[in-house]
């Protein structure tokens, strides 16, 4: 199978090179083929021939989109049908990476993948309009939305906690917002069968499991032996441009159907502990 991946550079973009073995995959950054402009992802798709299309690519600061609502749009939004395009044009099939961040954050169960698409934030909206203009352009697109990215390699909530943790002896963290951390090679993996699966619609996939950041930066300390003490506190007294959903825990039904199971987040963070330290020893 041939395999090109747009994002390839950023944190599930490596973790999809990294992972992806026995098939042909060339990767692209933003310096090599930009999702905004259609001629250079059309080059992109016609010199590598996929049968497969992995999205990857997106402006993910989620303050920063809030400022520049343009870029967001032209990125997350036309970028990500730009690519849908070339998908349709050149008959490859398209996986889309979306986010939770495209509910409203109001439910108090997890969300199953038919449920309304209600953003919060300009980050929110620009992939919500994404998702639905790629389900009217491509009936057998398949949109993989995660939550709560992690990674060796990139910037991610375990690497500040612990890069804060080496100066300080107390850390306050947010214990009102609730979501599934992602580590991003089991999200590679799952995304690699669900390709191999010929998946098709909507697929939830996380790591299993939920928590709050809180709760999430106490496992984080706790595994790397550190003796920080994590302090729960408010979203209130964190105010940030973009409002974060209170709540984004991902069914795992979906994903489920394709027979595939995400191991817990608790067990993907141990993974992550052993691979940064492994990564800390090469330097
Ligand atoms: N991070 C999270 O917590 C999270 C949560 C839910 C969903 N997601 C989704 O998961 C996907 C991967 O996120 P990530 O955390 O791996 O992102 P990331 O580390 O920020 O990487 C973003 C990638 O997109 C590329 N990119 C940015 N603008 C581009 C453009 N105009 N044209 C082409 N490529 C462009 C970057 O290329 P350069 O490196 O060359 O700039 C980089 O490869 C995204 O779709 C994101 O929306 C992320």
């Amino acid at each position: 199978m041939r395999v090109t991946i747009f994002g390839a550079t950023g944190l599930l973009g490596k973790a999809l090179i990294q992972e992806w073995s026995e098939d042909e995959v060339t990767g692209f950054g933003a310096k090599d083929a930009d999702i905004r402009d259609l001629a250079q992802i059309r080059s992109a798709v016609e010199r590598t021939r996929p049968e497969w299309i992995i999205n990857a690519a997106a402006y993910t600061d989620v303050d920063g989109c809030e400022s520049n609502r343009e870029l967001a749009f032209a990125v997350n939004h036309r970028g990500a049908v730009n690519v849908a395009e070339v998908a349709k044009a050149l008959g490859a099939r398209l996986l889309f990476i979306g986010t939770d961040y495209v509910f409203d954050g109001l439910s108090t169960t997890p969300y199953e993948t038919d449920h309304p698409r209600a953003p919060k934030s300009v980050y929110g909206k620009s992939k919500a309009q994404a998702e639905e203009e790629i389900g009217k352009l491509l009936a057998d697109a398949c949109i993989a939305r995660t939550s709560w990215l992690f990674g060796v390699g990139g910037r991610c909530f375990p690497d500040t906690i612990l890069k804060l943790a080496a100066s300080r002896s107390e850390i306050d963290v947010v214990d009102d917002q609730r979501g599934s951390p992602t580590h991003a090679p089991d999200l590679a993996r799952a995304v690699i069968s669900l390709c191999r699966a010929g998946a098709k619609g909507i697929v939830h996939a996380t790591n299993s499991g939920d928590c709050t950041w809180f709760e999430f930066a106490r496992e984080i300390a706790k595994g790397a032996g550190l003796n920080t003490v994590i302090q729960p506190t408010t979203s209130d007294r964190f105010v940030r441009p973009a409002e974060r959903p209170k709540y984004s825990v991902l069914s795992p039904r979906s994903l489920n159907q394709y027979g595939i199971v995400m191991p817990h987040w608790k067990d993907a963070l141990q993974n992550y502990l052993a691979a940064r330290h492994a990564a800390a020893s090469q330097v």
